[in-house]
């Protein structure tokens, strides 16, 4: 693996309760595989601090909040933001740019074109390309895969590129959250969806730009 250049993952979603934390946490470990990694919890809830804290060593990265970034950051190589909620506009724009990729996470009943739309029109005005965001569809199970792949469309029409390898809905990712670990170490089921995000980042580090990773 190389491991030459920093990698920026960030996440965001118009509304909450959409996969954000459990995707940075997920995430931040396997970037963890490539360089010292720190999670940077932008959002008010701090949900991201609170897993870490109930975790402590169990978790192979860093966790903090925008003021301790500041110094941590020195002394990581990777980093992942747990973007605040609801960021519109401006806020959509900046974590973009600061972004190798922009990570929304989507659950399919209730994620609306409406909101996908925003995003991408933020975007757009720095990036007609749309070239770093990736939406990604979680908590996917057998009843709304039609449905999921129905949205897939509908989203790559309005050129929000779509990450192929969705994440499962287990309760084994709420097991892991009570308990600050990660899937990976919650069960069988648990196991399949850490499987879910090793895929998710293969596909993110081929969507980073050359250099990063
Ligand atoms: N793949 C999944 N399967 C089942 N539950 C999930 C999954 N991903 C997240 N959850 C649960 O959904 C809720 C919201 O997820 P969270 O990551 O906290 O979203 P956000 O940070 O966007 O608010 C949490 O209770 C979390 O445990
Ligand atoms: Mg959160």
């Amino acid at each position: 693996m190389c491991h030459n250049e920093l990698m920026v993952i960030s996440l965001t979603s118009k509304k909450g309760g959409c996969g954000k934390t459990t995707s940075a946490i997920h995430l931040s470990a396997l970037l963890a595989r490539h360089g010292k990694t720190l999670l940077i919890d932008m959002d008010d809830a701090k949900h991201s601090i609170s897993w870490k804290a109930r975790g402590g060593e169990q978790l192979p990265f860093t966790v903090t909040d925008y003021g301790g970034s500041l110094r941590l950051a020195r002394s990581h190589e990777h980093f992942v933001i747990d973007q605040k909620g609801g960021l519109t506009g401006d806020g959509i724009i900046d974590a973009y740019n600061d972004a190798d990729v922009l990570v929304v996470p989507a659950i399919v009943e209730m994620m609306t074109l409406e909101s996908m739309l925003q995003t991408a029109d933020a975007i757009k005005t720095v990036d007609p390309t749309l070239a770093k965001l990736r939406a990604l569809f979680v908590q996917t199970t057998p009843h709304n895969k039609r449905l999921v792949e129905e949205a897939r469309r509908e989203i790559e029409e309005l050129g929000v590129k779509t990450i192929r390898q969705t994440v499962r809905h287990t309760e084994d990712f709420k097991h892991a959250v009570n308990s600050g670990k990660l899937a990976s170490n919650m069960g069988k089921y648990g196991r399949l969806g850490w499987y879910d995000y090793e895929r998710v980042f293969d596909e993110l580090r081929l969507a980073a730009p050359a250099g990063a990773l």
